[in-house]
């Protein structure tokens, strides 16, 4: 092989993008995403570490279902929010950790952590924002409000919470027999769609933010 040769498997190596999950509960967005890791459909990208700040959540077995290192950081007292989630941050760098995705994390995120990762950390929100946002049951309070269509949102994350640049929305029509379980099971279908979508797409370089618009390159 010449010197100037690539070889396939080195420029595989180079354009890899490497994904940190940060989740609190069951799983199922993690599930999604590793799922199409695995069918070779989430482009360059490749989910490294899952971090999970609940002991017993579901995202750790999936973690292990599908071989990837999961670590637990809770916060203890007297760790501070800031504190606990600046160890976090020191672990997804050391794993070099290029996108960070909020997959049904429970912890508002503290803003050095946000100016860390600005640019680099994406979340997945279960309502049209900015309708519903800051809000852990966004699903009941669009049922509550009594609008017709909902659905989730992927967005950069920025200190403002759920106010930063969309980058996806999937719709969901609210029917008259919903109720919060029934509604969220749809909006959750749409949710294992659009969050491994929107990480191709930054895989693939094709997102850039204007002013505060997302645009597909
Ligand atoms: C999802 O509805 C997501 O939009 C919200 O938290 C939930 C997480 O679900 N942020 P799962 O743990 O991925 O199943």
């Amino acid at each position: 092989m010449s010197s100037g040769t690539i070889k396939p498997q080195t420029f595989w190596a180079w354009t890899v993008l490497r994904v940190g999950v940060l989740a609190s509960g069951r799983g199922s967005n993690l599930e999604a995403l590793l799922q199409w890791q695995s069918s070779g459909a989430l482009g360059g990208a490749e989910v490294v570490l899952v971090v999970c700040n609940r002991a017993g959540a579901g995202a750790l077995e999936v973690a292990a279902s599908h071989n990837v290192e999961a670590v637990l950081c809770e916060q203890k007292r007297p760790q501070t929010r800031a504190e606990a989630q600046m160890q976090v941050s020191a672990l997804l760098e050391e794993r070099a950790v290029q996108l960070v995705v909020l997959a049904g994390y429970d912890r508002i995120l503290a803003p050095a952590f946000v100016r860390r990762w600005a640019g680099r950390c994406i979340n997945v929100h279960p309502s049209l924002l900015p309708a519903f946002g800051g809000s852990l049951h966004a699903q009941r309070d669009a049922l509550e409000y009594g609008v017709k269509v909902t659905g989730c949102t992927v967005h950069f994350v920025t200190e403002d919470v759920d106010r930063g640049p969309i980058i996806s929305q999937a719709v969901v029509s609210v029917l008259p027999e919903d109720d919060e379980q029934s509604l969220s099971a749809r909006i959750l279908v749409q949710e294992h769609t659009l969050l491994p979508a929107a990480v191709r797409a930054y895989a693939q370089g094709r997102l850039s933010v204007e002013n505060r618009r997302v645009v597909y390159g």
